[in-house]
């Protein structure tokens, strides 16, 4: 685990200007998440936890771990319109939850929330399917938008405006396996 900023030689750094978080700080924040979660929900009525993919991969497996209740785990992949084809308030899932989300107390994972139009488009989707609650936890927020349709109850960190990659996020789908969170060189 990188405890420093170093970007050393361990991982394809080329292309990360620096590290924003490293793997110890993001660990830290995560297991405070999950004691915080933990805590939100009494009883022992599962928590349905839902992971936006690909770029909540990561975090969701490393907060999930943490939980310390009944937890039952599903996954979700929104299809990214080009623009001026999407009406506001839809989206289209290009993989659907097995788990049905009536009734159930469901938390919605994010790796990170910047402009919020995914939010904004999926959460009436969700909405639309009766959980008896639903929240959203982002590892990272940038708080670009005034408006959400739901402001995340959980975040690990504002982020800075930079384009960030690692732990699940990416760039070209490069970059999500790196262990920290760095930001992207400029292009020269
Ligand atoms: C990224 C990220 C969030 C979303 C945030 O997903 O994982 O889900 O964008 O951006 P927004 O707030 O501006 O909507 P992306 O569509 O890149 O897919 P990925 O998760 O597969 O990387």
């Amino acid at each position: 685990m990188s405890e420093t900023r170093d970007l050393g030689g361990a991982v394809d750094g080329g292309g990360v200007e620096r590290v924003v978080l490293t793997a110890h700080e993001i660990a830290a924040r995560v297991a405070e998440l999950a004691h915080e979660i933990t805590g939100a929900y009494p009883g022992n009525e599962p928590l349905l936890v839902l992971g936006l993919l690909k770029g909540s991969f990561i975090f969701m497996a490393d907060l999930v771990r943490q939980l310390d209740r009944p937890v039952l785990v599903d996954f979700l992949v929104a299809a990214s319109y080009g623009e001026g084809t999407v009406s506001s308030g839809e989206v289209r899932l290009l993989y659907e939850p097995e788990t049905g989300l009536e009734g159930k107390h469901v938390i919605l994972i994010e790796d990170i929330v910047d402009s919020g139009t995914t939010i904004n488009r999926l959460v009436p989707v969700l909405v639309e399917r009766e959980p008896r609650s639903l929240e959203i936890c982002a590892l990272l927020h940038k708080r670009l938008s005034a408006k959400l349709a739901l402001e995340p109850r959980w975040v690990g960190f504002d982020a800075p405006q930079e384009f960030l990659v690692g732990y699940g996020l990416d760039h070209g789908e490069s970059f999500r396996q790196l262990p920290f969170i760095g930001s992207l060189k400029s292009p020269q």
